[in-house]
């Protein structure tokens, strides 16, 4: 029988407990994923419990609240608080989202917060990301063209070009799809995930590029592109929409039409 042994000190332990110290009666708890590298000590679950009507509506809002007022050595990205930059992607409540956008209205009983899914953790909910911004630089994720006038002059695109970016310029590499997909979790060193490859894919669908056999010959890899099962994960949980699970089968189908 295959066995498995978690490295030393992977064991989630339970951690510290912050009582509510205002005397509301409107507090939830906040169950928080945390860990220090500079601690030599197991990553552990701390509890804070938090009046949710005296913050914003976000999950962020409450992590801002904690960090503000409870813990300041709470750790985790945000930048925007708008749904753009992409940097507050976590999982909440079981499910990869933004925290910026995820409402904790939505959320029934207590909330659990913890870092994207099977990447290293660097500290508290912020994951490391060095993989997929290395394959993402791989695509190559800017516009190529061959005649020297086009780095001074505007490219024009037919309003029905334009339209075909649609649905995936929206894209804000925040890789909770990435990072929800079973096939990338055991093979991210080879395979691309639907992130990059819903990028690779915008790039190559963009009517003013003139690389596009060059980008297709780069993805036409049977471990970067056909790693996908279409499991779906990745659509589900993209928090803009989006469905990197067609682009990804788009590919496939422009690959076996070309
Ligand atoms: S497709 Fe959606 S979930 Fe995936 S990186 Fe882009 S915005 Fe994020
Ligand atoms: S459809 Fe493909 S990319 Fe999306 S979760 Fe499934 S295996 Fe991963
Ligand atoms: S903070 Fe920018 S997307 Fe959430």
């Amino acid at each position: 029988m295959v066995q498995f042994n978690l490295p030393e000190n992977s064991k989630i332990l339970k951690g510290n407990y912050f009582k509510d110290k205002t005397g509301s009666k409107n507090l939830k708890k906040i169950n928080i994923y945390r860990w220090d590298p500079d601690k030599k000590e197991n990553p552990k679950i701390d509890t804070f419990e938090v009046d949710i009507t005296k913050c914003g509506n976000k999950v962020l809002d409450i992590l801002n609240k904690i960090k503000n007022e409870i813990d300041p050595s709470l750790t985790y990205r945000r930048s925007c608080a708008h749904g753009v930059c992409g940097s507050c992607a976590m999982n909440v409540d079981g499910k990869n989202t933004l925290s910026c956008l995820k409402s904790h209205k939505d959320i029934n009983g207590d909330i659990n917060i913890y870092p994207l899914p099977h990447l290293k953790v660097i500290k508290d909910l912020v994951a490391d990301l060095s993989t997929l911004y290395r394959q993402y630089e791989s695509i190559e994720p800017w516009l190529k063209t061959k005649e020297k006038k086009f780095k001074t002059k505007e490219i024009n695109q037919s309003k029905e070009s334009r339209k075909k970016l649609d649905g995936l310029y929206e894209c804000i590499m925040c890789a909770c799809c990435s990072t929800s997909c079973p096939s990338y979790w055991w093979n991210s060193e080879k395979y691309l995930g639907p992130a990059v490859l819903l990028q690779a894919y915008r790039w190559i669908n963009d009517s003013r590029d003139e690389e596009r056999k060059e980008r297709l010959k780069i993805v036409s890899d049977k471990l970067k592109l056909y790693g996908c099962h279409t499991i779906m994960n990745c659509t589900n949980s993209c928090p803009k929409g989006l469905n990197p699970a067609k682009a990804i089968g788009s590919l496939k189908k422009m690959l076996a039409t070309n």
